[in-house]
Parts: structure tokens; C-alpha cells; sequence
């Protein structure tokens, strides 16, 4: 009992260990993680802050910085990129494949996190 015990402990820290060093995957049971989301999956086109517009590599690309939006009207736009129904420079293609696998709860999050963090 005492080795089942012990076994179960040692698995667990293991899972929690590889958990938090490991990437953010949308819909596994962690909470919507706003954060962890953009550091993950914008940061690298939009900046920290949210004022980065265009994608470093493709500098023909230009959109608008995505900082200072109310999260409501945010979360609807990144909802509609998602489905692909927003095309406003002719990259949504790009934003709809980045956000395809995230659920409506990690939009919301990922709006919120936007809209409180970067002014
Ligand atoms: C590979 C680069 C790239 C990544 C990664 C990316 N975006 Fe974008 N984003 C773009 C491009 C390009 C556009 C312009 C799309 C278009 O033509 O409508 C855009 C547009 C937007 C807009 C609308 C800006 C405007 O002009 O109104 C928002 C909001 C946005 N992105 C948020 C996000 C969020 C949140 C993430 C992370 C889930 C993300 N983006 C990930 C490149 C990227």
C-alpha cells in the first residue's frame, strides 16, 4: 500500500513538473489562460504591448496595434477571425489558423488579458 502511495506522489509531481514548464495547450483541462495564450501565440506579431504592426519577417504586412481595445468589442473581432469572416488587410487566413483551436472561453480570457494589460 505504503509503495502505491508513494508511486502515485512521485507520478504526480512529475505531471504537475512537466505542466508548468511545458507549452499552453488550448482545452486541456487547465484554466483559460489569457496570459499564457498570447505569450505563446501573438506575442510574436503583436508585441508585449500590443502596438507591433506587422510580423517582423514579412515586413510588407501591416495591421493595426491591437493595445487600448475594449475587451467585449475584441473578443467578438478574435471570434470572427476565428471563423474566418474578418479579412481586413488580406491576412485573416493567418489569425484564423492561429486561433482555430482555441475554445470561446480562451477568446474571452485572451481579450481580457489584452484589453486590462496593454493601454
Ligand atoms: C503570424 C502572425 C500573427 C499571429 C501569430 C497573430 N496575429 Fe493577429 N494579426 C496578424 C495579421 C497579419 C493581422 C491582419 C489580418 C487581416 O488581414 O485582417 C492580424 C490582425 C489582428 C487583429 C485585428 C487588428 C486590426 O487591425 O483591427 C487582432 C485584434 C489580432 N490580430 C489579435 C491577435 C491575437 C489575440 C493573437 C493570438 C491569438 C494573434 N493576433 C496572433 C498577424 C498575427
Amino acid at each position: 500500500m505504503k509503495k502505491i502511495i508513494l508511486c502515485a506522489i512521485v507520478a504526480s509531481a512529475t505531471l504537475l513538473a512537466a505542466d508548468s514548464a511545458s507549452v499552453y495547450k488550448s482545452g486541456v483541462l487547465l484554466p483559460a489562460n489569457g496570459e499564457a495564450i498570447y505569450k505563446q501565440d501573438c506575442i510574436q506579431c503583436h508585441g508585449a504591448d500590443g502596438k507591433q504592426t506587422t510580423d517582423s519577417g514579412f515586413s510588407r504586412i501591416v495591421y493595426s496595434p491591437i493595445n487600448g481595445l475594449d475587451a467585449a468589442k475584441l473578443a467578438k473581432e478574435l471570434k470572427d477571425y476565428r471563423y474566418g469572416s474578418v479579412n481586413k488587410y488580406g491576412y485573416g487566413q493567418l489569425m484564423k489558423s492561429t486561433l482555430v483551436d482555441l475554445s470561446y472561453e480562451e477568446i474571452d480570457a485572451l481579450a481580457e488579458y489584452i484589453s486590462t494589460n496593454m493601454k
